[in-house]
């Protein structure tokens, strides 16, 4: 009797010592509530962020959905079936905790286009601003508005290439021929009038020989003969070929005139390509600027790559690994430090130019100079282009 009685109120001391536990767990939990909600973060904005960070993971999820085409998702078909499950589950269980509040997740049409120009670090620029919280970037370029087959697919066609996102992201599209051909504009504006606009541009004669470099890479990959650049750009009688197609996307000011005849210039952004390559953290806090966001992208987020010859990227996996075949990881030996990734562009970005004599790539200043002072009048930014 005796040591049943003991053993009861031992039972009984037991239960007592468990929910004393327990009392004391969820004081300590409310104490790291009230922390929070003194360091500034309340309630709702740690809510917000929790949200944030599972559409973030989303968005990497999503590019194994199906969405996005295998090859530049990265992903092997076998690990697309489990994420994609995952992206259902994450987006159902996003669902009933937001509650039918504003930020659910879902295809959205692009409120940012990085128009072009083709070879001015467009690639560059667009995995740069992802790495911001508040992007969600496309990882392909779409050329919905420039090729007319895409274009009568119509919106949802469109809606359907763009990647998940919450509504407190922007969802970025860049297509570098936007910017040249001829009718876009319009169609641009007929999806939405109030869309953001993104333009990066660099040294007009650097653009033309990038764009040359990258068509003889073409050209080599299908057997052609190799050209030298003064036989393309310059006439046998030593002038600027104004026929040659390259050329003419360097002239920049004659395709703005159609865009800025349809847009605000306010709703436009100019991004110089040639700073973006010496320092890009600079212009991508105006963009942020531009944009309205939140000053998210770090100094720190960018290394110069010494063997690459340009910045690349470091961050969290989250930040830097967006499913995207246009980045390569950076040499193992860069790898000091486990917990972050390091990527850069890939080899087609940053080709070697060809040697050119002094001379042609004189004539060839001083033919653009004058379309770039239209230009710089035209933006009201100089850009300051050597004009010898
Ligand atoms: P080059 O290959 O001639 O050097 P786009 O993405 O519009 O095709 O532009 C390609 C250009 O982006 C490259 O031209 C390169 O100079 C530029 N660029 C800017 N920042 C870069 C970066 N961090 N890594 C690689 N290329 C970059």
């Amino acid at each position: 009797m005796g040591r049943r009685r003991s053993f009861g109120s031992r039972l009984l001391a037991g239960l007592a010592l468990a929910s004393m536990s327990i009392c004391l767990v969820l004081l300590h939990q409310l104490s790291q509530d009230g922390k929070a909600a003194i360091g500034g973060a309340t309630t709702n904005e740690a809510i917000e962020r929790r949200q944030r960070h599972s559409h973030r993971y989303l968005l990497m999820a999503a590019a194994g959905s199906g969405s996005i085409p295998a090859a530049a998702s990265g992903l092997e078909s076998k690990q697309r079936q489990p994420i994609a499950a995952a992206v259902a589950k994450e987006r159902a269980r996003n669902q009933v905790e937001n509650n039918n509040q504003s930020s659910m997740v879902d295809r959205r049409l692009p409120r940012l286009l990085i128009i072009g120009v083709r070879k001015g670090g467009t690639r560059a620029l667009l995995e740069m601003l992802n790495l911001h919280r508040d992007i969600a970037m496309v990882p392909v370029e779409v050329h919905f508005f420039d090729k007319f087959d895409n274009y009568q697919r119509g919106l949802d066609w469109y809606r359907s290439q763009m990647p998940l996102s919450s509504d407190a992201q922007l969802t970025v599209e860049k297509s570098p021929s936007y910017y040249v051909t001829p009718e876009v504009p319009e169609r641009v504006y007929a999806m939405n009038p109030h869309v953001q606009l993104v333009l990066i541009v660099r040294d007009p004669v650097t653009r033309l020989l990038s764009d040359f470099a990258q068509i003889e890479a073409s050209r080599a990959a299908q057997n052609l003969p190799n050209r030298r650049f003064q036989d393309v750009a310059l006439l046998p009688n030593g002038e600027v070929n104004t026929q040659n197609r390259a050329l003419h996307v360097s002239l920049y000011a004659k395709f703005l005139s159609r865009w800025l005849h349809v847009f605000p210039r306010r709703q436009l952004h100019i991004v110089d390509g040639d700073r973006l390559i010496q320092d890009p953290w600079p212009e991508l806090q105006k963009v942020e600027r531009f944009l309205g966001l939140d000053h998210l992208i770090r100094r720190d987020q960018f290394y110069f790559n010494a063997t690459k010859g340009f910045y690349c990227l470091t961050g969290t996996p989250a930040d830097v690994s967006n499913g995207n075949d246009n980045l390569t990881l950076a040499t193992a030996e860069e790898h000091h430090n486990h917990h972050y990734h390091h990527k850069c562009l890939a080899g087609s970005k940053g080709r070697r130019h060809p040697q050119v004599p002094d001379e042609v790539i004189s004539v060839l200043r001083q033919f653009f100079a004058p379309h770039n002072r239209k230009f710089f009048a035209m933006v009201g930014q100089d850009f300051d282009w050597p004009e010898q």
